[in-house]
């Protein structure tokens, strides 16, 4: 690897003309003048240029290259000059090749351009610092079944950390997005079906991320997954209302409430009009009834979109003034790369009278917001030095913030006959191809991660160590048919106490993703069926078959309609959600019981891809007169009519999940039972641990709207709280339920919290709802 020491002399003789890096003495390089009078003052002072580039992504890649680390100074030169705004530096390559290139772009940014503006520093960060060797968490829609915000915030503080040391500034994360849609890849992305979760767990990461000065990007706004057939960036259907009831909610929790730095527009189009240039969605939602004041990205390659996938101009060669009027006009102030660079056209747009320079000023003026809060005029570099590095980066706390956090979204389905946990002085036979081998990490994961990390084997041969006997057989690849390692899977399981048999779906990291490496879950990879495929559920049974008890485990990134025939055949069943790079460990940590589960499932699991959409909060009138007919194992039919031979309900519901110990409810209360919109009322109610066992339980609180103008949701969940009870204990759960949160749009898509009667439910899951009392909402 060439050393970049010598960069600033390549740099110096790059002929960088009017180095003053800013007018000392002005308003803007003033960190006591307020924000407003620093844009206004700057403002004033770029040119049209300068604008421009303030709104265009560029990336590390034009000085130095991310194989060898050697410098190019005037890639940098031309790089600062048309895209400024921030660049990427997801790259594998090694930490002092980032920290190096960021630190010489932003020396370059304060001290040799005129206005010495410093660069939003930038990668992907869903579930760790997109970065070689940092901690890998586990992924979203897994992270989410904790229940446990407080925990996600500091997971969110870690990844801060790990980035901030390479001074890296701002993260693609997190998500607001909602799992609505199974078939559809990035499933494993996202939180949860539930809106008002997956706004609790976005808005926590985006606190935490943003404790430490790195600016979270809300994405992807808004409504993206739900697509047409479950394919990657297809339209979705749906109106205002929709819009406004199910799928806004998440976002504005985490945009508005969190405070996040920056939006990411998505992909798709949402009742035909494209994301990237929805103004209804960026400017009357965003902006006129959030007062959102950061800036919007595209996603990469984003606004080519306008013309090269929903033919709203020309697409070759692509009208990029076009998409400057669409996307620009309509709130996407920023474009990433990726794409054609079509905000480059904005100097020669503005010159000609084409493009109005006070919308560039205000995009402007959104993106110099971020860098004057975050205080990168005062501190625009915040790595350290590269022997420093791993005193911040894979530090042994997050590693076992990594695991604690993974054991906590672990989800126990099934423990017929108390059969976990496990002794360690079992004699344990693990099977399959997520067992060992690789890391069936979720995308969004750096390059050749895979190899790297506790497998399930890995976590139970260390557990037992010393104590009992751990035997390992593949039985199949994951992606094939081929049965021939069977038999010695078989003899395994047939000569332990107990196997523990682990299959699933598979995704990979980007560049393998989108180089075209088999997968059945990630980012553009969507799926008509949700089977296990190959010969892994045919090894399931086989080990089932020997009759020693088996515990299934399926490690996936979305629901797994095989679930219906493991539930009923296996002795224990777990779901475990893409893991953390600690998975075998947190694994281990719930079989052998040294963690009791807790992990609620953040997705419903369906009976069958045919009954999806399968969420919980489906609207008043759904799933009517279910009438389920069966096609048993033994061949006996039994017809119904809804559906035919199967049924619209879920086999594992929204909110669900075991633990190895029980909990009874009682005594639920409100702090009043009649209250107006504007109070706020306190549920509590009394949780005992009626088991010999320590435990935690997730209280969840839902409320179904009586009677209302429109059709809403049958029931909702508003709240809920996980608590740590001791065997035999009670605790009285306390659950804030802000009256303004019940409310609706109405028929003329106004916000109204309708008086009348509200049920206010308590349970263990969206189904296992163990007490309700009335709230009456005056007016
Ligand atoms: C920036 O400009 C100054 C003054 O012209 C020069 O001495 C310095 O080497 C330049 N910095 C870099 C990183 O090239
Ligand atoms: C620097 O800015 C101050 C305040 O805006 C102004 O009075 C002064 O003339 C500027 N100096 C230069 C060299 O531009
Ligand atoms: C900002 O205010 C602090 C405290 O009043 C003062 O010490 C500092 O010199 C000021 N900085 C500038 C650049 O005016
Ligand atoms: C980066 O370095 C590698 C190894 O030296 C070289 O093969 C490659 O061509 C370089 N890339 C560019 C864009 O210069
Ligand atoms: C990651 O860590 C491993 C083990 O310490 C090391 O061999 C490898 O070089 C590191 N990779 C990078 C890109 O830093
Ligand atoms: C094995 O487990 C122990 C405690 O459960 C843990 O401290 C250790 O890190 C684990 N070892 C490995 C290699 O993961
Ligand atoms: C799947 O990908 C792996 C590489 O990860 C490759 O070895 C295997 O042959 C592929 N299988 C199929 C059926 O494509
Ligand atoms: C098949 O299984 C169903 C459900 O358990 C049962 O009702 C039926 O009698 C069985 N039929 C035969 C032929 O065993
Ligand atoms: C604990 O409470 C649950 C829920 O009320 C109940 O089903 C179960 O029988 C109770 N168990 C014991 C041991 O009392
Ligand atoms: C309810 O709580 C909100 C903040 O969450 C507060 O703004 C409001 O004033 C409270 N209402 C009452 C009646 O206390
Ligand atoms: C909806 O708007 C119409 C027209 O302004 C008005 O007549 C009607 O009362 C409104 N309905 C509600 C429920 O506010
Ligand atoms: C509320 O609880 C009662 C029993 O106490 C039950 O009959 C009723 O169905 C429950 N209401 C709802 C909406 O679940």
């Amino acid at each position: 690897m060439k050393s970049i020491i010598s960069a600033s002399c390549l740099l110096a003789a790059a002929a960088v003309s009017a180095a003053s890096g800013g007018n000392r003495t002005a308003v803007y390089k003033n960190p006591n003048a307020s924000v407003d009078d620093r844009i206004a003052d700057l403002l004033k002072r770029m040119t049209i240029e300068d604008k421009a580039a303030q709104l265009v992504q560029g990336d590390i890649s034009n000085w130095i290259n991310t194989t060898d680390g050697s410098f190019n100074a005037s890639g940098l030169v031309w790089n600062m000059q048309y895209r400024a705004s921030s660049f990427y530096v997801g790259y594998p390559t090694s930490w002092s090749v980032i920290n190096d290139g960021v630190r010489i772009a932003q020396d370059y940014l304060m001290h040799n351009t005129t206005l010495g503006i410093p660069a939003l520093v930038q990668t992907e960060g869903i579930h760790g610092f997109l970065m070689p060797n940092a901690t890998i968490f586990n992924s979203p829609i897994g992270y989410a079944c904790s229940f446990n915000p407080a925990l996600v915030q500091k997971m969110a503080e870690a990844i801060g950390q790990e980035a901030r040391a390479l001074g890296v500034n701002q993260l693609f994360a997190p998500l607001g997005d909602l799992a609505r849609e199974l078939r559809y890849g990035r499933v494993e992305e996202s939180f949860s079906e539930d809106g008002y979760l997956a706004g609790e767990i976005a808005y926590s990461y985006v606190v935490g991320l943003q404790s430490q000065k790195v600016a979270a990007t809300v994405k992807h706004f808004a409504a993206v997954a739900s697509p047409e057939q479950g394919l990657n960036t297809g339209p979705v259907h749906g109106g205002p209302r929709e819009l406004l009831t199910t799928y806004m909610p998440s976002y504005k929790r985490a945009i508005v409430d969190g405070g996040a730095y920056s939006v990411m527009s998505a992909y798709h189009c949402y009742d035909g009009v494209p994301a990237v240039a929805n103004s209804y969605m960026l400017t009357d939602i965003l902006r006129k009834s959030w007062g959102y004041k950061y800036f919007v990205t595209s996603d990469a390659g984003g606004t080519d979109r306008l013309c090269s996938a929903f033919y709203m101009c020309r697409a070759s060669p692509i009208d990029k003034e076009a998409i400057v009027s669409l996307a620009l006009t309509a709130g996407t102030d920023a474009e990433m790369g990726g794409g054609s660079y079509n905000y480059q056209q904005i100097p020669e747009m503005v010159k000609a009278g084409r493009l109005s320079e006070a919308i560039v000023d205000t995009a402007v003026s959104r993106v110099l917001r971020v860098k004057f809060e975050l205080g990168l005029f005062e501190t625009p570099y915040t790595g350290v030095p590269d022997d420093q590095a791993s005193k911040y980066i894979h530090t042994p706390e997050t590693v076992a913030l990594a695991r604690q956090l993974d054991a906590e979204s672990i989800v126990l389905l099934e423990n017929h006959n108390d059969i976990l946990p496990l002794k360690k002085t079992a004699k344990i036979a693990v099977i399959g191809p997520m067992a060992h081998g690789f890391m069936n990490y979720g995308d969004y994961v750096p390059y050749k991660s895979q190899y790297r990390g506790v497998t399930p084997l890995d976590g139970i041969q260390n557990a037992t160590a010393g104590q009992g006997t751990v035997t390992y057989a593949q039985g199949c690849e994951r992606w094939s048919n081929d049965e021939s390692g069977f038999p010695e899977a078989i003899s395994a399981a047939e000569a332990a106490d107990v196997a523990v048999v682990v299959v699933g779906t598979w995704s990979r990291d980007q560049t393998e993703l989108w180089a075209g490496f088999n997968a059945t879950t990630g980012e553009h990879i969507d799926t008509s069926s949700l089977d296990l495929v190959g010969a892994m559920p045919r090894l399931v049974s086989a080990i089932i078959d020997t009759g020693k008890p088996t515990v299934v485990v399926l490690s996936s990134g979305k629901p797994i309609t095989d679930a219906v025939w493991i539930s009923q055949n296996a002795s224990a069943f777990i779901q475990q959600f893409y893991p953390s790079e600690e998975g075998g460990n947190a694994l281990a940590d719930v079989l052998f019981g040294d963690v009791n589960p807790s992990g609620k499932l953040s997705v419903s699991f369906p009976h069958s891809v045919g009954a999806l959409p399968n969420f919980y909060d489906y609207l008043n009138s759904g799933r009517a007169w279910p009438d389920p007919g069966v096609a048993y194992p033994n061949g006996t039919l039994r017809f119904g009519s809804s559906y035919v031979l199967d049924t619209p309900l879920p086999l594992y519901e929204f909110g669900y999940g075991k633990s190895y110990s029980t909990f009874a409810y009682s005594n639920l209360q409100l702090s009043k039972s009649t209250a107006s919109a504007s109070d706020n009322i306190t549920v509590t109610v009394d949780v005992t641990n009626n088991s010999t066992r320590d435990g935690t339980e997730v209280v969840q609180l839902y409320v179904k709207d009586v009677v209302a103008s429109v059709v809403v949701p049958n029931i909702q969940l508003k709240g809920f709280s996980k608590v740590a009870i001791p065997a035999g204990a009670t605790k009285t759960v306390s659950i804030p339920l802000p009256v303004r949160d019940l409310g609706l749009w109405d028929i003329n898509l106004t916000y109204v919290v309708e008086p009348g009667d509200f049920t206010v439910l308590v349970g263990s899951s969206s189904a296992d709802l163990r007490a309700n009392v009335t709230l009456t909402v005056v007016a």
